[in-house]
């Protein structure tokens, strides 16, 4: 039976078995998806193990995304582009390796509003970490105009908006009011207020009434970020459908079959997070 997994630690709290489950019993594939507690210090022997065809691959989580990129065979461009991996996959013996990142967020914006055009789209991007970095990546491949970077620590933004050339600039707090009413799309990629209590402070009421904001962070599936932008009367999308999404790749990889993000899906992950959750 193939069977794949994810690798990480902690991994208790991962959804992803949850989703790659429900989708191998809804689509008949006999199949499995487990989650596998693995330390730092134990990395090459699970390479091993997966070499040895004991999964026929496997998505890669906090804190292995960049660690793993000199285990595997072959990285591609995106993997290589943003020094992270979320998917690796055997092809004739050797392992592959992918993020799907970035693709999961596009994925989740296309999927809760289909009308939002990313072409020639002006975007704000609040954090400068390994997320934020896949998430750049994805939006200049879908043709946006311009992203504004936007991090506590100004060095990391400088960073990041190096790397990636003239369309992406960075931005200091105090200029934030002047640049939101420009502003399509704004993106919280920070754990501030997930991790800590110390919430982000964001103009909302200076954003133009037609642009979406959207947070990376799903637990709660609505944060407190997006609550503060649905107080101002702005339209949110939260991050549960961009974990949904990024694993629609990994799956067709490893069982053959492209499978569906399905409200279905959503309430079942999202049961997970919140029993309350009603759709
Ligand atoms: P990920 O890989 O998920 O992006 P990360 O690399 O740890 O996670 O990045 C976390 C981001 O959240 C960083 O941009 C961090 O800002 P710093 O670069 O200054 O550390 C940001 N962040 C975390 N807590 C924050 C807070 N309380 N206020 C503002 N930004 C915060």
């Amino acid at each position: 039976m193939r069977k794949a997994c994810v690798i990480g630690t902690p991994i208790k709290h991962s959804r992803s078995p949850l989703i790659h489950r429900y989708w191998l019993s809804t689509m008949g594939i006999a199949g499995d998806y487990e989650r596998c507690e693995v330390a730092p210090p134990n990395l090459p022997e699970f390479f091993t193990q997966l070499r040895n065809d004991s999964y026929i691959g496997c998505n890669v989580t906090l804190p292995h995304k960049e660690a793993v990129a000199r285990l595997v065979d072959k990285l591609d461009e995106t993997a290589r582009l943003t020094g992270s991996v979320n998917t690796i996959y055997k092809r004739n013996n050797e392992l592959h390796a992918t993020s799907t990142d970035g693709e999961g967020f596009i994925g989740n914006i296309n999927w809760r509003h289909p009308k939002f055009t990313f072409q020639a789209a002006n975007v704000m991007l609040l954090g400068a970490g390994g997320s934020a970095r896949a998430i750049v990546h994805a939006l200049l491949m879908s043709g946006v105009d311009a992203i504004t970077i936007a991090n506590r620590t100004v060095s990391k933004a400088q960073t990041l908006a190096d790397e990636f050339g003239s369309r992406v600039k960075t931005i200091g707090h105090e200029n934030l009011a002047a640049a939101a009413p420009q502003i399509d799309l704004l993106i919280n990629t920070t754990s501030a207020g997930i991790a800590d209590d110390q919430a982000l402070i964001f103009p909302f009421d200076r954003l133009n009434r037609h642009s979406l904001v959207t947070d990376i962070n799903y637990v709660p599936l609505h944060t407190p970020f997006l609550q503060q932008a649905t107080q101002t009367g702005l339209t949110t999308i939260g991050g549960l459908g961009m974990l949904l999404h990024q694993a629609v790749r990994g799956f067709e990889l490893w069982f053959g079959q492209h499978p569906m993000v399905t409200e279905e899906l959503y309430a079942l992950v999202a049961r997970d997070i919140d029993p309350s959750y009603a759709p």
